[in-house]
């Protein structure tokens, strides 16, 4: 089986730098089966969340795994993203014991705030003093957070009294040169915080025309009709590298910004594609170059602007 290489985070702790997630394809639904193939793909580690409303799936997959300890899977989840029920406030400590108990483990490896904008009734600074809590308890063996942005985080820098371990943000070569997402990648590294980028396979599968759609359930599908801005330089590096097009844009990633990158797939074909971009040699200096320089033609984000004001 390939090799998926780790990323070292700030507490020193090792995390495989792909994780599968059970969003987006697989957004709100049940999808055991597909993390299941994904573990068996080479998968090591899921990335959920109490918004995804699936996290039982997790635990189903797990129970399911032949041969396979829950110690050998890094599990991250988030608590929301503004539940789908909005009269019910936003609790921390509820949604990671609910997570628990629904993934039938008793913690997990990373535990994220969605969302800076849907932590209410607390404030992000709030919020994040019960994740620090949650963490000295080994509920969950690292926090973090998702969507910050530059400001956000240097709000919370004020009072933090644990660095967030990673800032999972929307990250492609159609928004990494924004000025805005350019602000986030300096503030993670000036305080060691990891990026781990999720959309980062947009180039392939985003509409050229496509505006904002965080739910479309069938990215890819149909999309393949009319050209997309990287189409030829990816074509060209895969054909250099004896890779497909998802390999170069996931090997781009990893190599700009050190992962975990989050991805998925309803198939297992691809999921084995995914995992053997690590067989590979890297992009070399030119090829990294090319996809950033490309990218800059389009400016795309699927996922809300003001998550990066
Ligand atoms: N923190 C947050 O706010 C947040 C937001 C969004 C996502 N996420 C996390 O990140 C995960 C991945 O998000 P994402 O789905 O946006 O990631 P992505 O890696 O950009 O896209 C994955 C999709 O790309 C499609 N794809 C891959 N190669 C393709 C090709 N050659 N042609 C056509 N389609 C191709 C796959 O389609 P098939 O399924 O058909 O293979 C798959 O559904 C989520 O599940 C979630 O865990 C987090």
């Amino acid at each position: 089986m390939s090799a998926v290489p780790c990323v070292k985070l700030n507490s020193g702790a090792l995390v495989p730098a792909l994780a599968f997630g059970t969003a987006t394809r697989h957004w709100q639904k049940p999808c055991a089966q597909h993390i299941l193939a994904a573990l068996k793909a080479g998968f090591r580690h899921i990335d959920t969340a109490e918004l995804y409303n699936n996290q039982s799936s997790v635990g189903e997959a797990l129970a399911q795994w032949e041969g396979g300890k829950r110690e050998d899977i890094y599990i991250t989840t988030k608590c929301s993203w503004g539940k789908l029920d909005k009269t019910v406030p936003n609790d921390p400590r509820a949604a990671l014991l609910g997570a628990l108990k629904e993934m039938n483990i008793d913690y997990v490896d990373l535990y994220l705030i969605h969302d800076p904008a849907d932590t209410q009734p607390h404030t992000p600074t709030e919020a994040w003093a019960i994740m620090e809590q949650l963490r000295s308890e080994g509920l969950c063996k690292d926090i973090g957070v998702s969507n910050f942005g530059a400001k956000q985080l240097e709000q919370l820098s004020e009072s933090w009294k644990v660095v967030p371990a990673v800032n999972q943000i929307e990250l492609s070569p159609h928004c990494a040169h924004d000025p805005r997402t350019q602000a986030i990648i300096s503030t993670c590294k000036a305080h060691n915080i990891a990026l781990m980028p999720f959309s980062a396979l947009t180039p392939i599968w985003v509409k050229p025309d496509e505006g904002y759609n965080p739910f479309s359930e069938t990215p890819g599908v149909g999309y393949e009709v009319e050209a997309r801005p990287l189409d030829l330089a990816l074509e060209k590096i895969g054909r250099n590298k004896r890779m497909t097009e998802s390999q170069v844009l996931l090997a781009w990633s990893w190599q700009m910004f050190g992962g975990p990158i989050a991805t998925t797939s309803d198939k297992s074909w691809r999921m084995e594609e995914y995992i053997k971009t690590f067989d590979h040699a890297p992009l070399s200096a030119e090829e990294l170059a090319l996809i950033t320089e490309v990218g800059k033609q389009k400016y795309y984000r699927r996922y809300p602007e003001q998550c990066h004001d």
